[in-house]
């Protein structure tokens, strides 16, 4: 008796039939293949090298993980389409962007920060929001987040702000006395901070978080070197909402994968979340003249100087066929830019567009690129990149493999990208310092948050925070918030009354929490 299929079932049934990676029919896939035991036993006997499906079955599986991501781990993905609505072809020639009804394919990533794969939804967190869309031109991603700015302006601080908020390197539970104690002593991010714990700090859902770009961007014509600085901007058509911190703690205990359910089940019941793409417009001419460094991400355009000009609608209308295929090993990046758009002296910016591709080859491999939910829909002749694991496409046959070859000619096609500043300056150590140019922008959002009535919810969010960490710490950071408002530390003060904490000796590795 065999359970093989006849050539005939082969060809009609489209029940799958069960093989080994290679194609071989096999007979049962729940079951070894054994030498049976001597002593009568049903069950005892030896595993053999020869049971191909064994081993290749275990094997697989101590090999299904690829890295997660060191930031960002835990997302929600999609597939969709941008549509362009408002023609902006007098700044731009940029050919996605033109044309009104011009579509493009995308697929999107929204993700929370310092969190594992497996952490809960409704952390209190920045929200990542990658999107890659698929032009004409070649793949134009945006890495963005829900805020409109950044904890840090040097990139070198990058892994040092991402570990305070992670995991203790000795308790392995996060540490509010880690997290604050960074903050106090890195006091740029102040006005990050201040968004981080206002009322946007937890959205309702993924479909109702901002994206913006952060960095100032340059978009222009290539043809004739002209461009304007941008800022692009992301709102969802939905409505920005947010959690309080009480709803979201509860959400995290009941469902830690709130948002990314949420965002599975509106797009299968064809509630198709969207978004308006707008940008802020700032001539070069201005750069110089606002009192504020357009390349330092902790800071913000106001928007009554520099309008919201809207450019088109993303839409996300597919879920991932599969999560794993699509979007844990999408690889995203700020230096995916198409003619048309390019990357400002913001050193940020600068450092990421090394970052991203970086770690796409560590934790997917060198060949990303090639893997469908990253591959180009534009034509790609790269033959300068060859061989690298897991090559699949073609490789480029025989084609010379350098440059310059008499044999296979190439031709550029496009123009010179948008144009660069010339550069004349000194080599030296870049300075974060902070001087009160740094609190105007929190002293504004300060304001807002009373206009709008959320500075109670802020001190109490920052508060319920500072509690669990040591008196060093909390008076730190009682100081920081006074350079903003000494109403801010007078309220977190008299919000920390009554805790009592052990102080910490600042040699000790390890920080006690009560
Ligand atoms: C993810 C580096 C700042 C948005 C990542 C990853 C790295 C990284 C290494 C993981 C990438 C991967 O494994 O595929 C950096 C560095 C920064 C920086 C070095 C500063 C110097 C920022 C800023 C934003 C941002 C300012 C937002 C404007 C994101 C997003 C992701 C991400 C959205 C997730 C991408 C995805 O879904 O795959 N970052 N980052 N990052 N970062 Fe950054």
């Amino acid at each position: 008796m065999t359970n093989l299929p006849s050539r005939e079932d082969k060809a009609s049934d489209s029940t799958p039939y069960y093989t080994l990676a290679e194609g071989r029919p096999v007979a049962d896939p729940t079951a070894s293949t054994i030498l049976r035991g001597t002593h009568g036993s049903l069950r005892g006997g030896l595993s053999l090298l020869e049971d191909t499906q064994l081993i290749e079955t275990l094997a697989h599986f101590s090999r299904e993980r690829i890295p997660e991501r060191v930031v960002h781990a835990k997302a929600a993905g999609a597939w969709g389409e941008f549509e362009v609505t408002h023609d902006i072809s007098d700044i731009t020639s940029c050919d996605f962007l033109t044309g009104i009804g011009k579509k493009t394919p995308l697929l999107a990533r929204v993700s929370t920060v310092a969190g594992e794969k497996g952490s809960a939804d409704t952390a209190r967190d920045i929200r990542g929001f990658a999107v890659k869309f698929f032009t004409e031109e070649g793949n134009q991603d945006f890495v963005m987040n829900d805020l409109p700015v950044f904890f840090i302006r040097d990139p070198i601080k990058f892994p040092s702000v991402n570990r305070s908020h992670k995991k203790h390197p000795q308790t392995n539970v996060p540490d509010w006395t880690m997290y604050w104690d960074y903050h106090n002593n890195n006091q740029e991010g102040t006005h990050a901070i201040m968004q981080v714990f206002g009322g946007r700090g937890v959205p309702a859902t993924l479909r109702n978080v901002n994206a913006y770009g952060v960095h100032t961007y340059k978009l222009g014509k290539p043809e004739d070197g002209s461009f304007k600085y941008v800022k692009w901007h992301f709102k969802p058509d939905q409505g920005n909402k947010t959690l309080t911190q009480e709803e979201a703690v509860k959400l995290a205990g009941e469902d830690p994968d709130h948002h990314v359910r949420d965002m599975f089940n509106s797009i299968a019941a064809g509630n198709f979340p969207s978004w308006t793409m707008n940008i802020q417009v700032m001539d070069p001419a201005d750069a110089s003249r606002v009192p504020y460094d357009i390349f330092d991400d902790t800071k913000i355009w106001p928007h009554k100087d520099y309008p919201l000009r809207p450019i088109g609608k993303m839409t996300f209308n597919r879920n991932p066929s599969n999560f794993f295929q699509d979007i844990e090993q999408a690889a995203f990046s700020p230096s995916n830019m198409v003619p048309g758009i390019g990357p400002s002296a913001d050193i940020m910016l600068q450092a990421r567009m090394f970052s991203y591709p970086d770690a796409a080859r560590y934790r997917v491999g060198p060949n990303y690129q090639q893997l469908p939910c990253n591959a180009a829909r534009s034509k790609v002749y790269s033959p300068y990149q060859r061989d690298g694991p897991g090559r699949i496409d073609g490789n480029y046959g025989g084609d010379p493999d350098y440059v310059r070859s008499s044999f296979r000619k190439i031709k550029n096609i496009h123009p010179t990208d948008v144009s660069f500043n010339e550069w004349q300056g000194k080599v030296e150590t870049y300075s974060s310092e902070v001087t009160d140019a740094d609190f105007v922008q929190c002293r504004e959002l300060w304001k807002l948050f009373k206009e709008e009535k959320n500075d109670e919810e802020f001190i109490h969010n920052v508060s319920g925070t500072l509690s669990q960490a040591v008196k060093l710490v909390q008076n730190k950071a009682i100081e920081v918030f006074n350079k903003v408002d000494t109403e801010i530390g007078d309220r977190i003060r008299e919000k920390l009354e009554g805790v009592d904490l052990k102080d910490v000796d600042p040699n000790h590795l390890w920080v006690p929490q009560s």
